[in-house]
């Protein structure tokens, strides 16, 4: 007798404890497991610690650790693409048959050793409308869901959502290294015309690789002119800080966008002091409209920089694929060997220059 009443004591409890249970993890969760973004909106910038986050995340995967993981190769390494509508929609391209998806995508069709590449692109959608485009081509898309603001439009370069819409990208990306990911980033005006991976460097002391306006020779220098259109980041600690970092300075950055945030952080030592080894990427290899490649035989992207519309950009983008092609097809016929002597040259990148001359003359993308 008192055997049995303590065993339904026991269960009595056991239920209690089991009900319990059920809650933390079935209820609790909807209001404390939002950290991606929920944690990233402006309301509390400081506060955002890896820590705090991580047990929920190891309970609950969540939409991004799916698309991550759908999308990862082998070794948590990634290939990020952020669009909006602009990017992503026909509607907004008048001018064109294509939009500058369709440019990015067919890029890696047309490149070298890039067609299994883009298996490991994870798209990441800022609106409905770029979204709905991304899984029409049966991408791997994310729908990065930011509050209060509507990211569809072309952001004109500099105006308010513009800058809102880089710095939403940042604590994104921070929420990525916080995972575990390292990645490539890219935007979607940069051409894939050879695999990278085969050219960044696999040293895993450095933490990041980061893509140049203009290159000054040497890998190492902090006088180089970064453009953040093209990146590689391991995720670890000091990537993390990096980021956190970044975002941090984002209301103490008035009219300045992130790319040139980062530029003053790295005037300021900022990499110095979390440790960091960069290394500037060189335009022979990751090059733009700023500093063309000299090289066909080298050249590994091509980003549509020192450019300011997306008409301008997939106009001159779609003359670099003409070009890319032209020399992929001289060096395939048959009996020819490649020539190296033949000098094969960058159509000028004429509808960039002319976006300059519309307004704003002081200031280079
Ligand atoms: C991850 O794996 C890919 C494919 O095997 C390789 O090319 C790449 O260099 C690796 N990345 C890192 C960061 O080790
Ligand atoms: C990586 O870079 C570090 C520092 O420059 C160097 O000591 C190390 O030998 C390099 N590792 C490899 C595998 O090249
Ligand atoms: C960051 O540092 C902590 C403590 O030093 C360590 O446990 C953790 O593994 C590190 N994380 C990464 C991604 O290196
Ligand atoms: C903001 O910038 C000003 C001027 O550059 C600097 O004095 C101040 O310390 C900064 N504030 C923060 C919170 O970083
Ligand atoms: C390479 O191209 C140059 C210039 O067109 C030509 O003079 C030369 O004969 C070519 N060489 C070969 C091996 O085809
Ligand atoms: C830039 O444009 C403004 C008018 O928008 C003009 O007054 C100014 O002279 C221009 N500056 C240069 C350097 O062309």
């Amino acid at each position: 007798m008192e055997i049995s009443k303590t065993s339904i004591l026991n269960l009595t409890f056991l239920t209690l404890l089991f009900t319990g249970l059920l809650y933390i993890f079935l209820i609790s969760p909807s209001s404390t497991s939002f950290p991606p973004l929920k944690a990233a909106s402006p309301a509390c910038p400081g506060q955002r610690k890896s820590a705090g986050s991580a047990t929920d995340e190891a309970v609950l995967a969540d939409d991004l650790d799916i698309a991550l993981r759908r999308a990862s190769m082998a070794n948590r390494t990634v290939i990020i693409a952020i669009v909006n509508q602009a990017y992503a929609d026909p509607a907004n391209s008048e001018d064109s048959d294509r939009t500058m998806l369709d440019l990015f995508l067919e890029s890696f069709w047309l490149g070298e050793g890039t067609r299994k590449l883009l298996d490991h692109v994870l798209v990441v959608a800022m609106d409905r409308t770029a979204y709905m485009m991304c899984k029409f081509r049966r991408l791997n898309c994310y729908r990065l869901v930011t509050e209060g603001v509507n990211f569809a439009g072309e952001k004109l370069y500099m105006s308010e959502d513009f800058i809102k819409m880089m710095w939403s990208r940042t604590i994104f990306l921070a929420d990525v290294l916080r995972r575990g990911y390292s990645f490539i980033f890219t935007d979607t005006d940069v051409m894939w015309l050879r695999n990278p991976l085969a050219r960044l460097s696999s040293n895993e002391t450095e933490d990041l690789q980061i893509s140049t306006d203009v290159f000054n020779g040497d890998p190492w220098s902090e006088k180089n002119l970064i453009n953040t259109g093209f990146y590689f980041v391991r995720s670890n600690n000091r990537t993390i800080s990096l980021f956190e970092t970044w975002y941090s300075t984002k209301d103490n950055a008035t009219g300045k966008k992130e790319q040139d945030v980062l530029l003053d952080l790295m005037r300021l030592g900022m990499f110095r002091v979390l440790g960091l080894k960069v290394r500037f990427l060189d335009t022979q290899y990751f090059s733009g409209f700023c500093t063309d490649s000299k090289d066909f035989g080298a050249v590994t992207t091509v980003h549509a920089n020192c450019c300011r519309s997306i008409v301008a950009k997939v106009f001159d983008l779609t003359a670099v694929l003409r070009d890319w092609k032209r020399y992929k097809f001289s060096n395939r016929r048959p009996g020819y060997a490649r020539n190296r002597t033949v000098r094969h040259m960058w159509t000028k990148h004429v509808g960039c220059w002319k976006s300059w001359r519309v307004t704003m003359n002081n200031t280079v993308h």
